[in-house]
């Protein structure tokens, strides 16, 4: 398939495309290069560069491209900021959303996939969360993958549009061909903001709380192998002509701040000074996704479920990328 991958110079989308053409698909990524990266798009996908927001750029893809399905990764993708900035984030992440659906259709294009979050559930009543648990959007980040999945909805109904919308938490680890990983600035997620310490570019890190109801006081997150996240990508788009359809993803177990910060001590041999803080407002104990559905219906199963692993793999990144991809 001809694939058009919005996001696909940012972390997961990079990885995401890399799959893709392993896999013997062709791929376009569309990217403004605000926060990705044009080393990390594969070489032999074509790219475009151009914003979401101006549909005349939106249009113009599908216009030169033959393309066949869409998956959408490009997003402002920061819980904590759009709590300040609320109108950036339900605005454009839903109005960019928007204008590239309404290309999409209009070019009679009826396959999607949504990079969705599981900041969607901000008050599960059960653990792992699955499909059933009610939506609690933690965010104005959260409600803006609400949004979309919304809007998704009534076009399946309007133009047999089928759709996939994935929800997950934090993406981690590396490419194992070691060509590509994480990146942002500024960086948020507890792996990368660890092995930073390992690579002399941070002193320190912080545990927010040491007093949860945890097995060892700190809060027990879901780590995903972006890898494995790509082939749920994949998996669901080949699926999509079955209909359309939603699933949580969790890599089935959680871990705790302090096994993650541990797992890079021993990954990487450096003795990781860490420090406790206090907890943060908001912070559940536990969060962790169920993917018991997608792996009943389409077989998804981890390869790198292990958090060693994971970590190794995102080590092998940093440690030959200090600097990211240097730009
Ligand atoms: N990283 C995670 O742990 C995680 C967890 C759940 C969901 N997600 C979702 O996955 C997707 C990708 O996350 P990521 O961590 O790879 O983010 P990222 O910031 O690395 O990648 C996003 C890419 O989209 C591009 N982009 C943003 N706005 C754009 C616009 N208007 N027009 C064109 N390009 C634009 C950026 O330049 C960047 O390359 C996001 O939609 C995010 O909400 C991420």
């Amino acid at each position: 398939m001809n694939i058009l991958v919005t996001g696909g110079a940012g972390y997961i989308g990079s990885i995401v495309t890399e799959e893709l053409i392993r896999q013997g698909d062709s791929v376009v990524v569309f990217d403004n290069l605000y926060y990705g990266h044009r080393a990390a798009v594969h070489p032999k996908a074509a790219f475009v560069q151009g914003d979401l927001a101006n549909q005349a750029d939106v249009k113009a893809i599908f216009d030169g491209h033959a393309i066949e399905a869409v998956m959408h990764f490009a997003s402002y993708t920061l819980p904590g900021e759009s709590m300040e900035l609320p109108f950036k984030y339900v605005g454009e992440n839903v109005t960019n959303g928007l204008n590239l659906l309404q290309e999409a259709v209009e070019h009679g294009v009826r396959r999607f996939i949504l990079s969705s979050t599981a900041n969607l559930f901000d008050d599960p009543e059960r653990m792992p969360i699955d499909e059933e648990e009610r939506i609690v959007p933690g965010s104005p980040y959260g409600e803006s993958k609400y949004m979309l999945e919304r809007i998704l909805y009534w076009l399946d109904h309007i133009y047999d549009f089928r759709y996939a919308a994935l929800r997950y938490f934090n993406a981690s680890g590396a490419s194992p061909t070691g060509e590509r990983g994480e990146d942002h600035t500024p960086e948020y997620h507890l792996i990368p903001l660890t092995l930073q310490v390992a690579l002399g570019q941070r002193e320190k890190v912080t545990i927010f709380g040491d007093d949860y109801p945890t097995r060892d006081g700190t809060c027990v997150r879901d780590y995903i192998h972006v890898v494995d996240l790509a082939q749920a990508h994949i998996l669901a788009l080949r699926a999509l002509d079955q209909g359309s359809r939603t699933y949580n993803l969790g890599n089935g177990q959680g871990f705790t701040v302090k096994e993650v910060i541990e797992t890079c001590r021993e990954v990487t041999g450096h003795p990781i000074p860490a420090e406790i803080g206090d907890r943060r407002p908001g912070d559940p104990a536990t969060l962790i996704a169920s993917s018991d559905k997608i792996r009943r219906e389409l077989g998804w199963e981890p390869k790198y479920p292990e958090l060693r692993t994971i970590v190794e793999h995102a080590w092998a990144w940093h440690r030959s990328h200090p600097d990211g991809y240097g730009d």
